[in-house]
């Protein structure tokens, strides 16, 4: 969930005229905890929190599109749905792509223009109808406008960026988000730039599939979602069925009627679901504080996992699955390629972050891949092990990071 990235954290601006080893020292210096404060939380395996603890602070949100010599970036959105869909377009932050929402047929793509520094959201409304700029939808909805400006009703599966990230604005984090819901299967992919065609994109492209219909059965090599040379690390055990009814009962937005109606107890997941079958969030179903992570719950030692999180997380391992999720659900990449939204990927959940997590430490720490990564990612065996926590990424300590996210930023300063 990206708009919890816009921490109080200031990094200080310096002109150019600082020379680049006091930048470093001082950056350093403001990114330690201060040594009173003794609890912060040691992360554990989640080195994914340094870096959105010291993303940068917002610019302006304005609707754009913005002018080719802006450096603007392509945001593609491909609907591989069988049925029309209207895509949302929500900009937090920085310059949006002009648009807020429009149709898109099935099979057809749309090509936008965002600002560099854009934060912002993509999903997909279904069953619209439309009348003029009146675009009144079952899921997804945005106050009945077909240009929406903010965000779309739940349950909707997100595709969230921020194409600033980071301490100095240099890296893209993104996610795809169920922490409101989900509606369609969705698929993010990297559009390399041309400094950033080195990255594998078995490490940047993602997938949360969770409709029956959509799911293949498992490929040995995986490429779906990247070419022959670099497979892609895939959930491996849902079926068709199963992903037909991962969603909790309570937490189904469209329920099918029950005989009986409720009247007497009726075992519930024994009654079909149909194929497309939206299911809410937890914070949504119940509203709760405990389950919205707010008030008392405010805290991510205090706010855990629903059973929603958990069945999210088994079928789409990669996807965003409630407020205090960030550290295991981002990806952070070096900034400067595009991005292109598929709605219903057929496919897989792409199980990525946990797999290839040494990897992408490397490219969001250092900003390139030593040649033993490269190696691994084209390693199957390395790709499809597993991976349990026990032997997952070693975190560097806060101080480690702060010093690696300080030199980084030292090095890209321009
Ligand atoms: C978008 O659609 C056009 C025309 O069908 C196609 O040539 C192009 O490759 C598509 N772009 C993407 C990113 O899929
Ligand atoms: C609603 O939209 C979904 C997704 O496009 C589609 O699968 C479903 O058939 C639609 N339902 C109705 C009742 O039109
Ligand atoms: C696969 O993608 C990588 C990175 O984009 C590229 O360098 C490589 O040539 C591609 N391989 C094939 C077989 O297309
Ligand atoms: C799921 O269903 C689709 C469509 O019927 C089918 O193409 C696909 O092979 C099935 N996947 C699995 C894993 O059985
Ligand atoms: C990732 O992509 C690289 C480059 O195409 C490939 O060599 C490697 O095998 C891929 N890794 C996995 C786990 O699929
Ligand atoms: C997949 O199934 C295996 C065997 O039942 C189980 O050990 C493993 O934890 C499951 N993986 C996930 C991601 O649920
Ligand atoms: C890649 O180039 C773009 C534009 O030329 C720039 O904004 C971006 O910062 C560069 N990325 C890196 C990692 O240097
Ligand atoms: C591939 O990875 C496996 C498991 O990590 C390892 O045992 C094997 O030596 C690797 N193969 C190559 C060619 O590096």
């Amino acid at each position: 969930m990206l708009p919890s990235l816009q921490s109080n954290h200031q990094s200080p601006r310096f002109g150019c005229s600082m020379n680049q080893l006091f930048f470093i020292a001082i950056t350093f210096v403001s990114l330690l905890p201060s040594a009173q404060s003794g609890s912060i939380p040691v992360v554990k395996g989640n080195w994914q929190a340094d870096f959105l603890q010291h993303s940068r602070r917002v610019v302006p949100a304005k609707r754009g599109p913005p002018a080719e010599w802006e450096g603007r970036i392509p945001l593609v959105v491909t609907n591989k749905c069988d049925a029309t869909i209207w895509p949302g377009v929500a900009t937090q932050a920085g310059t949006g792509p002009g648009t807020g929402g429009f149709e898109l047929e099935p099979g057809k793509n749309k090509t936008l223009w965002v600002g560099s520094d854009w934060q912002g959201r993509v999903w997909g409304r279904t069953n619209c109808t439309v009348n003029g700029n009146s675009c009144a939808c079952k899921t997804g909805d945005c106050f009945s406008k077909l240009d929406c400006v903010f965000s779309g009703a739940p349950p909707a599966t997100l595709a969230e960026f921020n194409l600033a990230g980071g301490v100095s604005g240099m890296q893209t984090f993104y996610d795809i988000s169920l922490v409101d819901g989900y509606n369609i299967p969705m698929g993010i992919n990297s559009i390399p730039a041309k400094n950033t065609t080195y990255i594998p994109p078995n490490l940047t492209n993602c997938a949360c599939i969770a409709t029956s219909g959509w799911l293949y059965a498992k490929a040995p090599t995986g490429t779906f979602y990247a070419n022959s040379s670099f497979p892609v690390p895939l959930e491996a055990n849902e079926t068709n069925k199963s992903v037909s009814s991962w969603c909790p009962w309570p937490n189904l937005a469209f329920p099918p009627t029950k005989p009986g109606d409720g009247v007497y107890s009726y075992p519930d997941d024994n009654v079909r679901r149909p194929p497309f079958s939206p299911c809410k969030s937890a914070c949504a179903a119940t509203n709760s504080d405990k389950d919205c992570c707010v008030g008392r719950f405010h805290n991510p030692n205090i706010c855990k996992p629903s059973l929603y999180s958990k069945t999210v997380k088994a079928v789409c391992p990669d996807a965003y699955s409630f407020a205090f999720d960030d550290q295991k659900s981002t990806f952070i990449v070096p900034k400067g390629g595009g991005w292109e939204v598929v709605m219903c990927p057929a496919g897989r959940s792409t199980n990525i972050l946990r797999q290839l997590g040494k990897e992408l430490f490397e490219l969001a720490s250092g900003g390139r891949l030593s040649e033993l990564s490269m190696k691994r990612l084209r390693n199957v065996t390395y790709i499809e092990e597993g991976r349990g926590a026990a032997n997952g990424v070693r975190p560097l300590s806060t101080a480690a990071t702060a010093l690696v996210v300080s030199i980084v930023a030292a090095m890209l300063m321009p």
